[in-house]
């Protein structure tokens, strides 16, 4: 599978909406579907990395992407529903959605773990990417072969000390990727999985590992494989599976 290889125009015709696309993986991963002939949707709370990354399409001559700027630490069901219909109004149909943006909040025993920053880890990690989806169905429905993927992490999938609201969150995403699988599985052309990136050399994982020699670390243009694949049609019927874009499945 890590040696998968996808044709160049993959995602050709592809409309896909990609959260925290302004910094990181999410960065690379708008950057490695624009390159696979998709018009991408960058959605994130800083306009300026945005813009970058709209210029940075522009410049390479792949179809012109769309900016959407939003924090997902305020947002609410309203300003989800604005955006996809924003969407509607210039696409018409969303082909992927790749939940990619999170907070980290702080590695922290449980006990003593702040009240407001798990509410905020909360929003922006679970409830903002429900939202999201809830809003985006009609758009996702649209589409002969739409894919939605949330991002997690190994602390999602095993639990592990002081990761907190952080390793919580990625919990329940996974929980979140197989209920919606489960009940969109046949009725529609919907598919959803869950990707665990494993160590990236990013922002976050500085915060998470200040210590760490990021030169030891794979950086996030290198991990694109998987995602590519996830949103293409070689993966068309995959459906409710956790995936890693290192190494093997857990
Ligand atoms: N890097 C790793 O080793 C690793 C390992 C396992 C899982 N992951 C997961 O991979 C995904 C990407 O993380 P990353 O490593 O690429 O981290 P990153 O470089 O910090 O990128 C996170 C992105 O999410 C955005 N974001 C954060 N809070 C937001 C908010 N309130 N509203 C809108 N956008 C917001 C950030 O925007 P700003 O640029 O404005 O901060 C940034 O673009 C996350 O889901 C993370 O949990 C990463």
């Amino acid at each position: 599978m890590h040696d998968y290889q996808p044709r160049k125009d993959l995602l050709h015709d592809h409309i896909i909406l990609v959260t925290g696309a302004g910094d990181g993986i999410g960065k690379a991963a708008a950057l490695a579907f624009a390159r696979h002939g998709a018009t991408v949707i960058l959605l994130g709370r800083s306009e300026r990395k945005l813009e970058a990354v709209y210029d940075e399409i522009e410049r390479q001559g792949w179809s012109q992407a769309a900016v959407h700027p939003l924090d997902l630490a305020q947002a609410t069901a309203e300003d989800f529903i604005r955006v996809a219909a924003a969407i509607d109004k210039e696409f018409g149909r969303l082909d992927g959605l790749l939940h990619n943006a999170a907070e980290l909040g702080t590695l922290t025993p449980l006990a003593l773990y702040n009240d407001t920053l798990w509410s905020r880890v909360m929003q922006v990690n679970v409830t903002a990417p429900y939202l999201l989806t809830r809003a985006c169905l009609d758009l996702l429905a649209r589409s002969s072969d739409a894919s939605v993927v949330f991002t997690t992490a190994d602390v999602g999938r095993r639990g592990r000390a002081y990761w907190g609201a952080y390793g919580i969150s990625c919990f329940a995403l996974e929980g979140m990727m197989q209920i919606w699988a489960d009940e969109l599985e046949g009725g529609t052309a919907i598919r959803v999985n869950s990707i665990d990136p494993g160590p990236v050399a990013t922002a976050m994982r500085r915060n998470a590992y200040p210590g760490e020699d990021p030169g030891t670390l794979r950086r996030p243009q290198e991990i694109m494989n998987r995602y590519v694949y996830l949103m293409g049609a070689d993966s068309k019927s995959v459906t409710g599976r956790a995936f890693c874009a290192q190494g093997e499945e857990h």
